[in-house]
């Protein structure tokens, strides 16, 4: 098949098996050339399919010489469909990770049912015993809950009132205007429920019941805050209630894992390139210009080199440094004041005539199409490709 990119809305239903595979052995090169991490040697990721998952995953295995379970919820190719992008990420992570003796294996299926976390308990017991490690890195827009059966669809939206703030469609790069009328009461319980902390602290509940936790085990979840500009859509909206409510289950999981010795930790993450932070209007925007100011200034950092300095700087380094609510801070750069000035000079002036003068708009578009394998230079996609590819430990 040959295979372009084709969209609905802000989702690219199409991926190339190739320049997944380029972009997943790029991440892996960064992380071998890095020092080796005194880490994790048993690592469960939950979301291990792209963005942050996927770069947590390969920091673990390539960094740490970890053995991974990553647990997702990917689609293979099937009749005239390509597989999805963390399919065929994965495909080439675990043909990867076997090249170098690295145990790995997937689940795919859904990680918020009672099914799927007993498949990986078992899995965990026969063949790893414990993990020492459980990263929690799913976004998802619907979940239905295990024990009622009741569907939550979560929404980004502000709360109180409604929000207007500039936009890009970066398919176009035509700034407008939009209005984001506010959420209601209903939709902001909803955001919680699908990415707020419960579902986090499901699975940790069932691991340690199970005893497939080691001692001394950690767990993170990855969290934004993020600048002025996005607040009202983003840390005060719905998406961070939400948030606020992941944070706090971190402390109701920390004092579960006393009796373990454990830990747990929430990382307030870099905003970056990924299937989720696309769908949030005024973000793309705000990454666009971010991008521009951070590599100007040489602080870049995409998935890859932000889990690789969590792993190395902060969860497995003499000390983990936290801030005073006790959570993780890899925004420490994008949040400089010098970072934050110029983009908020930079924000007031922005137009569609300006965009790609002042903004990195071209980076933007060129990591997301990357995200789903294509805009890779290396790959010729007007070559036929075989789409159908097996995730080894999937049968
Ligand atoms: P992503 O869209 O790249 O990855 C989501 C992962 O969750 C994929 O592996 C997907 O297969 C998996 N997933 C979704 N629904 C699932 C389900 N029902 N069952 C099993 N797996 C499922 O997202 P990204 O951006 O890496 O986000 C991960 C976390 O990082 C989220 O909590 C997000 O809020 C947070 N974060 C993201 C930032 C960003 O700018 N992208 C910044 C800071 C935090």
């Amino acid at each position: 098949m040959i295979v372009k990119p084709k969209f609905r809305g802000f989702i690219c239903t199409t991926a190339h098996p190739e320049g997944c595979a380029t972009k997943v052995q790029e991440q892996i090169n960064y992380v071998k050339a890095q020092n080796k991490i005194e880490g994790p040697k048993k690592v469960l990721v939950i979301g291990a399919s792209t963005g942050y998952g996927l770069a947590s995953r390969i920091t673990a295995s390539f960094g740490a010489g970890a053995s991974t379970i990553g647990v997702f919820f990917e689609r293979p190719a099937s009749g005239k469909r390509t597989a999805t992008a963390g399919w065929y990420n994965t495909v080439t992570f675990e043909e990867a990770a076997a090249q170098e003796g690295l145990y790995a294996k997937s689940i795919n299926g859904d990680a918020f049912s009672d099914e799927i976390k007993q498949q990986t308990i078992d899995l965990i017991k026969q063949d790893l015993g414990q993990v020492d490690l459980v990263v929690y890195s799913l976004a998802s827009p619907v979940r239905v809950h295990p024990k009622t059966g009741e569907k939550f669809n979560s929404v980004i939206k502000p709360i109180g009132e409604a929000f207007s703030n500039k936009t890009v469609d970066f398919h176009n790069g035509e700034i407008s205007e939009i209005t984001i009328n506010p959420a209601t009461e209903e939709e902001i319980q909803h955001t919680i429920a699908v990415m707020g902390g419960e579902d986090w602290h499901f699975w940790m509940q069932a691991l340690q019941e199970a005893g497939v936790l080691a001692k001394g085990a950690k767990t993170v979840a990855y969290s934004y805050i993020g600048p002025k500009v996005t607040q009202p859509i983003y840390r005060d909206g719905t998406i961070g209630k939400a948030k606020n409510d992941l944070e706090q289950t971190a402390k109701t999981i920390q004092a579960e894992l006393k009796s373990l010795d454990g830990s747990a930790y929430v990382s307030i993450n870099k905003a970056l390139v990924t299937q989720a932070s696309s769908a949030i209007p005024i973000v793309p925007l705000y990454i666009s210009l971010l991008y521009r100011v951070m590599k100007e200034q040489n602080l870049h950092e995409g998935c890859i080199e932000q889990m690789y300095r969590l792993f190395d700087d902060r969860l497995y380094a003499a000390e983990t440094p936290v801030d005073e609510e006790g959570r993780i801070r890899l925004d420490d750069w994008e949040m400089k004041a010098e970072v934050q000035d110029q983009i908020s000079k930079l924000w007031s002036q922005l137009t569609t005539e300006n965009l790609s003068d002042l903004s990195d708009i071209e980076g933007y578009r060129k990591e997301f199409f990357q995200l789903f394998g294509f805009d890779q230079s290396e790959v010729d996609y007007d070559a036929e490709v075989d789409v159908v590819k097996s995730i080894p430990s999937i049968v």
